[in-house]
């Protein structure tokens, strides 16, 4: 029987994740790609973005596993057949992004030896631009593309939860776990 809720340590990786992906989206965008590489704030910017970005990874690993490994609750439909196939390519495309952002931006850091400098405090320059690297280019392309989803995300929770009115951001919260048959028949 499948439960009413997602597993509670699917749930609090889903928040603690999003919150550190939509913190590190933002803060890379508007803060750090703004520091030039001349400035002695860009090692602690991107000390803090590379940190940020592992942990971020390990989460979303983390996240996979438990999705995998534990029952989660029927599909819930949108209404139309279209947006039924939509909503789990969404899902799985922000898993790839994700797990594609965190690449890009370890392959940037290896190419352009951050690790030394940010970490081991070689004492090395930065490089003047990291917009050499091909990684670099692909890290800020799909930055775009996971603010599109995300966009799109929350206004699909926004309409399951205020237009059809079906309780779907419950699902994704803390509390006792019914058999979804007992859900509906309580609806
Ligand atoms: C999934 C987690 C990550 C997110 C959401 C993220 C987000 C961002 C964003 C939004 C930018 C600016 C892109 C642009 O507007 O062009 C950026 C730049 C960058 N990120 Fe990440 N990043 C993540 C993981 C990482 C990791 C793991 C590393 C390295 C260990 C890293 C290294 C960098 C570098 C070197 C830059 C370039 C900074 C600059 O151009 O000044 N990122 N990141």
């Amino acid at each position: 029987m499948k439960p009413s809720r997602y597993h509670p340590a699917l749930v609090a990786l889903h928040w603690v994740s999003g919150a550190l992906l939509v913190a590190a989206l933002l803060l890379g965008t508007f803060v750090m790609k703004e520091i030039p590489n001349t400035s002695p704030q860009k090692l602690e910017a991107l000390r803090a973005h590379m940190a940020g970005g592992i942990v971020i990874l390990m989460l979303i690993i983390a996240r996979l596993i438990v999705r995998l490994s534990t029952p989660k609750p029927e599909r819930a439909s949108a209404g139309t057949p279209f947006l039924d196939r939509l909503a789990p390519a969404s899902h799985y495309g922000l898993y790839v992004l994700i797990l594609l952002m965190a690449t890009t931006g370890l392959a940037t850091a290896f190419l352009a030896g951050l690790f030394d400098i940010v970490f081991a405090g070689s004492g090395a320059p930065l490089p003047v631009t990291f917009a050499v690297f091909p990684t670099r280019i692909a890290h800020g392309i799909i930055a775009k593309a996971i603010f599109a989803l995300i966009g799109l995300h929350v206004l699909a929770a926004l309409y399951h939860q205020f237009i059809r009115r079906d309780g779907l951001l419950g699902r994704m919260w803390f509390g006792k776990s019914r058999p979804a048959s007992a859900d509906r028949e309580a609806a």
